[in-house]
């Protein structure tokens, strides 16, 4: 949450802000700032979009090589002027911008008070900014200690870019908990939550690590820990094109990212499946593959979509392999002190890679004794690097906030290693298992031809657009669809949708249901098909308006629902792969058709790095 981005070099800063906090403002949108060095300093800051910034700076100033930038999702106060970043400390002397959350700020602002320090915001960085002033003037140390010694005091997570106005040439750029990446360049140097805003410029990158502090000039890079020892700068390529973070022809991203999927699932497989379509190879995981085996349970943490990804893991590794498996919020898991015990595997899912829950989850179950293993998206993220092992998605950067090609991405995963799982454990036959793998192959295909009915399903949302509630139902595999649906419905229309289990409609649900609901029913061809067509007749019977998800050629259901929505037939197992793609149509038309932002939804964020 929230987006930083800063430059230092000989270029404009300018643009190169701007256009980097327009990548970022999938971490929020709240409001956005930029300050800018050049002979004097310049800081500009509204509510509202990085374009609402860019009118703000309108003729006016915007000169200098060396600035930084900010897009926010609120935390401490609410979106206004006032609380956008960057901050300057009281008597001028810094200007910071920052990701995370200050969480002993209240504390520390009563003592700054008490020293004559105002406030001129409600946020937790007003008070660092003047916590590292307070200490620059009082103990009169420089810039860069004022600042070590400053991040000493404070608890919580914080990624942090600062510049002294004693010292143009300078910034300063701190981490613990909320990511932070430099770009390496010819005598210049980047910052960036995630490298998307860096690419353009170079391809060389620095992951900050918890509690490091880097000093930045033209062409000088010190990095160091809070405690002041000397760190060796990582130097890493990173493998991302500009044609990956680019909306192409597609109206928003969300939509370039459910026709990506066939691309999607594909770059997951490569390299894991071999050629003749017979074998699973998962070398990420390939050390911790004997002790999955041996694992007595598997508890799988998450958030969002990436817990329902989950969802449908737990039913995959049931099934294959027999292994019992616990899915958790990770957010409930970290403060309910859970039973880990030595022989349990935790699979951690996420996207981002940063979600704060998430991060915690896996540290707490580190410590106490557990194999950790990470399902992730971004490559260099927190999260694969507290993990023991893991198996990256490679779904490519997703930028609508909400997610769809991660959440296929991350199923196929799971449905990978749940059958390398069962063949490893001796569960599947070589006959089976071949067939397996040779129908997960056969789904990018598959979803090519979903992807065909994008016009007739946009006639569908345009039935419901007006909608005030909606109903998910699905059974077995397909109930952590109905999830994911109903939750994408929310997320972009702001229609009030529940996903719930198709046989649990009747204890609570069914009352719900008349004529003005819509119910969007995944019913293909599986071992509780005729349990869901009794459902579906139950709804029909009180009036509601049945959408159906079924396999091709179904005829029962189409004599009974409103309207149907076609997908290939596939082993049940496989089937949140093609399910969810109407799914993710209907709430993008719906979201289209009521004018809503779809790619970046009110009061949400992509990626996470608050509690
Ligand atoms: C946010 C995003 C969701 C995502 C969830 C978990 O809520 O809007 O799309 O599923 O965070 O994020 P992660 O990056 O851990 O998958």
């Amino acid at each position: 949450m929230c987006g930083i981005v800063a430059y230092v070099g000989d270029r404009t800063a300018y643009p190169i802000i701007i256009k980097g906090l327009q990548r970022l403002e999938y971490r929020g949108y709240d409001s956005a700032g930029i300050a800018l060095v050049n002979k004097g300093i310049h800081v500009y800051k509204c509510k509202g979009k990085v374009k609402d910034l860019e009118m703000h700076t309108n003729g006016k100033p915007i000169t200098g090589s060396i600035g930084m930038g900010h897009t926010r999702w609120a935390t401490h106060g609410e979106p206004s002027d006032n609380n956008a970043h960057p901050h300057v400390s009281q008597n001028g002397k810094f200007i910071v911008v920052h990701n995370g959350i200050i969480e002993n700020y209240s504390h520390l602002k009563k003592e700054l008070m008490s020293r004559g320090y105002d406030f001129q915001s409600e946020t937790d960085t007003e008070v660092l900014a003047n916590l590292i002033e307070n200490i620059y003037l009082e103990e009169k140390v420089d810039a860069e200690l004022a600042v070590r010694l400053a991040l000493t005091k404070v608890i919580g997570a914080y990624g942090l870019v600062i510049s002294c106005t004693d010292n143009h040439d300078q910034l300063i750029a701190a981490r613990k908990g909320s990511p932070l990446v430099i770009g390496v360049g010819e005598k210049e140097y980047f910052l960036a939550s995630d490298a998307t805003p860096i690419i353009e410029y170079t391809d060389q990158v620095i992951y900050m690590n918890d509690e490091e502090v880097a000093i930045l000039s033209r062409g000088d890079l010190t990095l160091k820990n809070i405690q002041n020892d000397a760190k060796k700068p990582k130097i890493q390529k990173i493998n991302l094109s500009i044609e990956e973070i680019d909306k192409g022809n597609f109206d928003h991203f969300m939509l370039k990212e459910i026709y990506e999927q066939p691309i999607s699932i594909e770059d997951t497989f490569r390299g894991r499946i071999s050629m003749d379509r017979s074998k699973i190879f998962l070398g990420g995981i390939i050390e911790a593959l004997p002790k999955l085996a041996e694992a007595k349970r598997i508890i799988i943490i998450a958030c969002g979509t990436s817990w329902h990804a989950g969802m449908v893991g737990e039913y995959l590794f049931e099934e294959f392999a027999r292994t019992p498996v616990e899915v958790e919020y990770a957010s409930e898991f970290r403060y309910r002190n859970p039973v880990i015990n030595k022989d349990d595997v935790v699979i951690a899912i996420s996207q981002s890679g940063e979600t704060a829950d998430t991060l915690a989850a896996i540290k707490m179950a580190k410590e106490q004794g557990a194999t950790i293993l990470g399902i992730c998206n971004v490559a260099g993220s927190s999260i694969p690097r507290e993990t023991h092992a893991g198996v990256y998605t490679h779904a490519g950067p997703e930028i609508g906030v909400a997610s769809t090609k991660a959440f296929t991405s991350q199923v196929t995963v799971l449905t990978m290693m749940a059958f390398l799982l069962g063949k490893t454990k001796g569960l599947i036959n070589e006959t089976d298992y071949k067939k397996l793998v040779q129908e997960l192959t056969d789904i990018p295909d598959k979803i090519g031809t979903i992807l065909k009915s994008e016009s007739e399903i946009e006639k569908i949302a345009q039935t419901y657009q007006h909608a005030n509630n909606a109903l998910y139902l699905g059974r077995g595999y397909l109930f952590p669809v109905a999830l994911e649906g109903a939750l994408k419905l929310k997320e972009i229309s702001y229609i009030h949708a529940e996903g719930y289990p198709a046989a649990e409609m009747k204890h609570g649900p069914i009352a719900l249901i008349d004529e003005n609901m819509p119910v969007f029913v995944i019913a293909t061809k599986d071992k509780s098909y005729e349990k869901i067509v009794s459902n579906i007749q139950e709804v029909k019977a009180r009036n509601g308006k049945v959408i159906a998800i079924v396999t091709k050629g179904d005829s029962v259901i189409k004599n009974m629902a409103d309207h149907v929505i076609e997908v290939p037939d596939c082993h049940e197992a496989l089937a949140p792969l093609l399910t969810v793609i109407p799914l993710q149509f209907i709430s993008y038309h719906i979201a289209v058709l009521r004018g809503c932002d779809v790619d970046q939804p009110r009061n949400l964020a992509k990626s996470v790095t608050v509690e």
